[in-house]
């Protein structure tokens, strides 16, 4: 089915000068970015986007990184956008990570991990709506 999904390059990955090969790997697996934005997070938009992770010990450490550089957020659109993405991703630890996944390939550590996605079509609607209005949206 038609779905969107939320993705975020982190810090890491902004400063690697490797947003261009990312979105690459979108477009040649059939996803469309649908909106875009970079964006300098605050910590209370970090802290925010993150509320579920709240009570787990990583929390800080996870927006303390989030807000170390600028990321890039999109909203991409494509059959079964959700899963596909997490399979662009790869495991959340790179070091488990398949070969040829974004993580494998541009991530250091579970924490620079180079790249969020939604993990469910519930959540990436809330995540969808946390950075961008529905007139952001360019369905095509
Ligand atoms: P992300 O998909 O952005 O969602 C939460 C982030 O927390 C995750 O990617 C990791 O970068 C980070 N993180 C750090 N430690 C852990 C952990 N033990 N389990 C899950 N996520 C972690």
């Amino acid at each position: 089915a038609l779905e969107r999904t939320l993705s975020i390059i982190k810090p890491d990955a902004v400063a690697k000068n490797v947003i261009g090969e990312i979105y690459s790997r979108f477009e040649k697996a059939g996803l469309k970015v649908v909106a875009a934005k970079m964006k300098h997070l605050s910590r209370r938009e970090a802290e925010g986007f993150y509320a579920v992770h709240r009570e787990r010990p990583f929390f800080a450490a996870l927006v303390d990184f989030m807000i170390s550089g600028p990321v890039m957020i999109q909203a991409l659109e494509g059959d079964n956008a959700v899963l596909k993405h997490r399979d662009l991703m790869g495991a959340t630890d790179p070091k488990k990570a398949a070969p040829g996944t974004i993580r494998a390939d541009f991530a250091d550590s579970i924490d620079a991990n180079a790249v969020h996605g939604s993990d469910a079509i519930e959540t990436a609607k809330v995540e969808i709506a946390y950075f961008f209005a529905e007139t952001e949206l360019c369905p095509r």
